[in-house]
């Protein structure tokens, strides 16, 4: 078995939907879908664009712009197009090498009796975020003439309407270019293309055309550029792009592989006696440093990673509290530059608090490149009546600026790099817990604040009071700003002079504010009156429902009963590990699991963890393998109502790191100690990785319950609670 890549031989019409993002590359910049070179806009072929955004006319939201399509090639014989969706082949072979983020396939066709192979391989620069490369292959095994067609195709897959108005066109031999503008706000990107190794070349609309006389088993090759530009990056483009093409297709790709080499340096877990787990977690890995903004803070990683416009190309709390623990471990310019997205994106939430009647900061659900919210009021459609249904996630899901304030806490503890505080994190933990303060109800007769009205991870039930994990989230980021102003105050007391020093107000919100506590059996209750909910399991729900992808939430069947979309109270437990004892882990993982219908990708991991946690092995495994694996089997949920929700699974993909490293590793951390309390599952001989541990570079190897470390020089390290020694 490769651990490095993967691979499928022979075609299926209906894989490719699934294997466009199953073999998707991407570099931070932008993710090429994976799909065949003939392929267009039927086939979802989408170069999607990271932190570049439009409202199409006529549609509902504004969403990820996708680029024309630079590399579009076919093939043709006789008149006979060599298109794989259209044309049965002989053989298929389809690949993505997951060491280098190189893409390839080799498809064999037969036209009158020729056997004609096409071979292509592509890769988009990790080094030249602009740049898109790819070597083009055809051999026949007798001498034929083909006609090859190459060029910029504009027919490329949009969910919600056409983005791109077509500015100008230029087509001279070997070069092509296509300026365009968004339609919303007149935004340029630029695409260009280079073909190299082409003769006798003809331009019509954008494309070039030769034909080329085969001698039999000879291959005859070609190799292409593709360069998209926009906003800064516009600037240069010319000198950029022919800079690219003058080093070279094989300069490119060494560079590219070396930058790969960095990544798996710092980022690679490697798991002995498990191949398949191996291969799953290594491929979770490859996505999350695909898709991240390894050279910008202006744009977060969307849910769908850059494998279309799903869920409008945004950024969700998915980011802060799936992926972030994977970047700031082993990679802190990325977490940096994700939080520094927020921290520059606060006028969205600032404006978003004052539209709902609040003050501070309240950040986007679905936060786009200004930080205000694309999530819209209707994002279910009905599937009964075909009419939008009015879901509270934008208005009520308020967890998402605790959210934050902790994650930039986080960073801030693991890394041992407080200045983000002073470029801008105080700022926004101030807006953020004054913002709660607003949104909260303070109830004299109990002497507490509450949150009322609100909507925690289980979207299913929406509209709740004091949902726990809510509650509990902004309770420790109302803790952690005023741990983050002792901080500034003794470190930097210049800076904190200019801030607001009348804090009563935060240090009573932080003392007061409610939260949920277990109950005599150790159940802590996931809102205020769900243990009088109906008592029905998911497996129950299904057996009532009258049509396949009927949403369960708003007033729909789960609404009503005990039925949650995914871990909430559990997700709670998952990410205060270190304040609730095995006893209460374990009593809510064992209450709450038969109610979790995991409709989300985001919940598997938070019960793969906490089952790790409480000595549940198995089922961790389970979780685990079904987190680490969604994007190989493409096993999840397709709709939501008819709303289409397919593509990566970003979230889920930090989860699989997160379960490995803080699930089985059993990796938790105070403010200046870290530890490692492995429970390994029993295939497993070993589990090795790195982690960047406030400076120091750890290397640990786990073989049963023995850890050994190197890499520690001036930080605290223990092994189930006792200090390291080597
Ligand atoms: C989940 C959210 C998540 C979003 C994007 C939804 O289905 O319920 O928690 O943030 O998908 O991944």
């Amino acid at each position: 078995m490769n651990l490095w890549s993967i691979q499928k031989n022979g075609f299926n019409i209906s894989d490719i939907e699934k294997h466009g993002s199953k073999y998707l590359l991407g570099n931070g910049f932008m993710g090429y879908r994976g799909t065949m070179e003939e392929y267009s806009a039927e086939q979802l072929v989408a170069i999607n664009l990271a932190g570049f955004f439009d409202l199409a006319d006529g549609s509902n939201w504004r969403e990820s712009v996708n680029a024309p399509n630079p590399l579009y090639t076919v093939v043709s014989v006789g008149g006979v197009e060599l298109n794989l969706s259209t044309l049965t082949s002989v053989s298929h072979n389809h690949m993505l090498d997951i060491k280098n983020g190189i893409h390839s396939r080799k498809t064999v066709f037969n036209v009158n009796g020729v056997n004609i192979t096409i071979k292509a391989e592509r890769f988009i620069s990790m080094v030249k975020e602009n740049i898109i490369a790819l070597k083009y292959s055809v051999i026949a095994d007798k001498d034929i003439t083909v006609t090859i067609k190459t060029g910029i195709d504009k027919n490329i897959w949009n969910i919600s309407g056409l983005h791109l108005n077509y500015v100008s066109e230029i087509a001279e031999n070997d070069y092509l270019e296509l300026n365009c503008e968004t339609v919303e706000l007149k935004n340029q990107l630029k695409v260009c293309e280079k073909v190299v190794g082409f003769d006798n070349i003809n331009n019509d609309n954008l494309l070039h055309k030769s034909t080329v006389n085969l001698k039999k088993d000879e291959e005859f090759t070609f190799i292409k550029f593709g360069g998209i530009y926009h906003s800064e990056s516009l600037k240069n483009s010319e000198k950029d792009f022919y800079n690219a093409v003058n080093i070279g297709y094989d300069s490119l790709l060494n560079e590219h592989i070396s930058f790969w080499q960095k990544i798996w340096k710092n980022s690679d877990v490697i798991i002995e006696g498990d191949d398949e787990a191996q291969l799953a977690l290594r491929y979770s890995i490859y996505h999350l440093c695909s898709i991240a903004p390894h050279n910008t803070d202006k744009c977060g990683i969307p849910a769908r990673g850059l494998s279309g416009q799903v869920y409008k190309g945004a950024a969700f709390w998915d980011t802060e509290m799936f992926m972030l623990p994977f970047f700031q471990f082993t990679d802190a310019k990325v977490a940096r530059n994700l939080l520094m997205y927020r921290i520059n994106t606060l006028d969205g939430a600032k404006r978003k608090a004052k539209e709902f009647g609040f003050e501070g900061a309240f950040f986007a659900w679905e936060s786009q490149e200004t930080g205000d919210d694309a999530c819209t009021l209707f994002n279910v459609t009905d599937i009964f009546t075909n009419r939008p249904l009015r879901t509270y996630f934008k208005d009520k899901q308020i967890h998402i600026s605790a959210d934050i304030v902790f994650a930039i806490w986080d960073y801030c503890r693991t890394t041992g790099d407080y200045t983000i505080l002073t470029d801008g994190g105080l700022k926004l933990m101030y807006q953020c817990i004054w913002f709660f303060y607003t949104y909260s109800a303070f109830k004299p007769y109990k002497n507490r604040y509450e949150l009322l009205d609100a909507v925690g991870p289980d979207e299913y039930h929406e509209r709740v009071n004091n949902n726990a994990f809510t509650n509990v989230m902004v309770k420790h980021a109302a803790d952690i700003f005023i741990l983050a102003i002792d901080k500034v105050k003794k470190n930097n007391p210049e800076y904190f002079d200019k801030f607001d020093s009348d804090l009563t107000w935060a240090y009573d919100f932080a003392e007061k504010l409610y939260v949920p506590q277990p109950n005599k059996n150790g159940i802590i209750e996931q809102f205020d009156g769900y243990f009088k909910l109906e008592d029905v399991t998911p497996e129950i729900l299904k057996t009532r429902e009258i049509k396949k992808n009927e949403y369960w939430g708003g007033h729909g069947l789960a609404s009503t009963t005990m039925t949650l979309k995914q871990a909430d109270v559990v997700m709670m437990l998952n990410v205060f590990r270190n304040e609730y004892s095995k006893e209460i882990k374990k009593a809510n993982w064992e209450f709450y699991e038969p109610y979790t219908e995991h409709g989300s990708s985001l919940s598997a991991c938070a019960y793969a963890i906490v089952a790790a946690e409480i000595g549940k092995i198995d089922w961790a495994y389970k979780y685990f393998m079904k987190t680490a694996s969604v994007d190989l089997t493409g096993d999840t949920k397709q709709y939501l109502g008819s709303l289409y929700i397919g593509g990566t699974h970003p979230a889920a993909n930090g989860g699989a790191w997160n379960t490995a490293i803080f699930g089985f590793a059993g990796v938790s951390f105070t403010n200046d100690t870290l530890d490692i309390s492995p429970r390994l599952p029993d295939n497993w001989n070993s589990l090795s990785f790195k982690l960047n541990w406030k400076g120091d570079k750890l290397n640990i190897k786990i073989t049963g319950n023995k850890v050994d470390i190197n890499g520690i020089t001036n930080t605290k390290v223990t092994v189930y609670g006792e200090e390291y020694n080597k």
